[in-house]
């Protein structure tokens, strides 16, 4: 068979779904920093993609390619490594390669008969797996020393590699020109401080300073320690403090915040809104600002029960902070962070800013629900003066 034959037999199985798993190895130096890459079948956002792991000694990268763009990837790989491994739905090939490029292709049954399970990939597709070991978070206590997931530490687990899932759909957004700045606001033991930096700056080695801020001076003073310990550099800090007195920063990229308990979502939303932070992501917790304000005797008979007044107050805070966030120039969602078997706290407040103004339509939208509900919003205090040229 001729390479581009066989490019062709590829890239159409590529394009038309039947992928299951493949790896290519054997690079044809042996000074090849690159060892291995193994490709899987992912759909994000609704279209199917190819997954290319690359394995490099010490590193893994990842790069998805739209299913029917591979060949080209394909083909550069394919000239520096001598062989590739792939199965397809009923059929398993074995692919090897000779200096010259002459191809030889081996087919055989496989017992793969359906097509890829693309929402069994969507659970393989976590950015962090179980099984394979961390350093952090064996040092944080979440994984054995062998990367089991401890018992009692699942839910934290599927937690970090969720919101890690959004940050790493949130590239895009943030410069690739200059460090970006990153701070995580009400860290505490800072699981998600620590995973967004491995993920950025191990995994994808990108330029970033991230800071763990939190009132607990000796929660803090333990992240110091571990981050020390792993060798981790000058960009990744603890400091000790409260969100609402830290003003050092004057422009700041992405603002993460993870069940950061009540108006201290509200602290982190307003600073990194005056800070022109591109990518803001929250996952509140524990909203009671709203709850003791709500007044709106046409909502008598939902809020007579405490526990849908209290889940009504949540709903309503979180959409307020949506709304206010889209006044102020971003494009902002509430999304589902994680099911609600594993936490009712499930709502991620995601925005990306966009410098849009708001339409006046929206602006006396967002005063009709505010005034109904007799709510007071910390967000729109803290954030008068930015405000003030949006609502009047
Ligand atoms: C529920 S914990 C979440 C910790 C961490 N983000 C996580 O998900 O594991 C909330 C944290 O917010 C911190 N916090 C609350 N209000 C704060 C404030 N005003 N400034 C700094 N940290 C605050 C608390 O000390 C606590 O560690």
């Amino acid at each position: 068979m001729e390479f581009d034959e066989m490019m062709d037999a590829l890239a159409s199985r590529m394009a038309n779904g039947t992928l299951v798993k493949a790896t290519i190895s054997q690079p044809r130096l042996k000074s090849e920093e690159l060892k291995r890459i193994r490709l899987k079948p992912v759909e994000l956002r609704g279209e199917l993609h190819i997954q290319f792991e690359y394995q490099y000694e010490r590193i893994l990268k990842h790069e998805n390619v739209p299913a029917g763009q591979v060949r080209p990837v394909l083909d550069r790989l394919l000239r520096t490594f001598r062989q590739m491994q792939a199965t397809f739905t009923g059929e398993d090939v074995q692919i090897r390669l000779s200096k010259k490029l002459k191809v030889s292709w081996k087919t055989g049954q496989t017992e793969t008969k359906a097509g890829p399970d693309l929402s069994h990939n969507r659970k393989k597709r976590y950015i962090f797996e179980d099984g394979t070991p961390y350093p952090f978070l064996v040092r944080l206590g979440v994984q054995t020393a062998d990367g089991k997931v401890k018992k009692g530490k699942a839910d934290k687990f599927r937690q970090i590699n969720r919101f890690t899932e959004y940050i790493s759909d949130s590239l895009t957004h943030l410069p690739a020109d200059r460090t970006i700045r990153i701070l995580d606001f009400g860290s505490g033991k800072s699981y998600l401080t620590f995973a967004l930096y491995h993920y950025l700056r191990i995994e994808k080695q990108l330029d970033v300073r991230v800071t763990g801020l939190d009132l607990k001076k000796e929660v803090i003073e333990e992240c110091r320690q571990i981050a020390a310990d792993l060798g981790y550099g000058d960009d990744l800090e603890f400091l000790v403090g409260d969100i609402n007195d830290y003003n050092d920063e004057t422009a700041v990229d992405m603002v993460v915040t993870l069940h950061a308990c009540d108006v201290a979502t509200d602290m982190a939303l307003a600073r990194a809104v005056r800070w022109g932070a591109r990518v803001i992501l929250s996952v509140p917790c524990c909203q009671h600002e709203l709850f003791s304000q709500l007044d709106t005797p046409e909502l008598g008979i939902m809020l007579q029960h405490g526990l849908v007044k209290e889940r009504f107050a949540a709903l309503a805070t979180d959409s307020i902070r949506a709304e206010l966030l889209s006044l102020l120039g971003y494009d902002a969602q509430l999304l589902e962070f994680i099911d609600m078997a594993n936490t009712p706290k499930n709502i991620m407040i995601r925005a990306y800013k966009t410098g849009r103004t708001a339409d006046a339509g929206r602006v006396s939208r967002y005063k009709a629900f505010r005034d109904m509900l007799g709510a007071e919003p910390f967000m729109e205090r803290e954030l008068k003066e930015e405000l003030a040229p949006v609502l009047g």
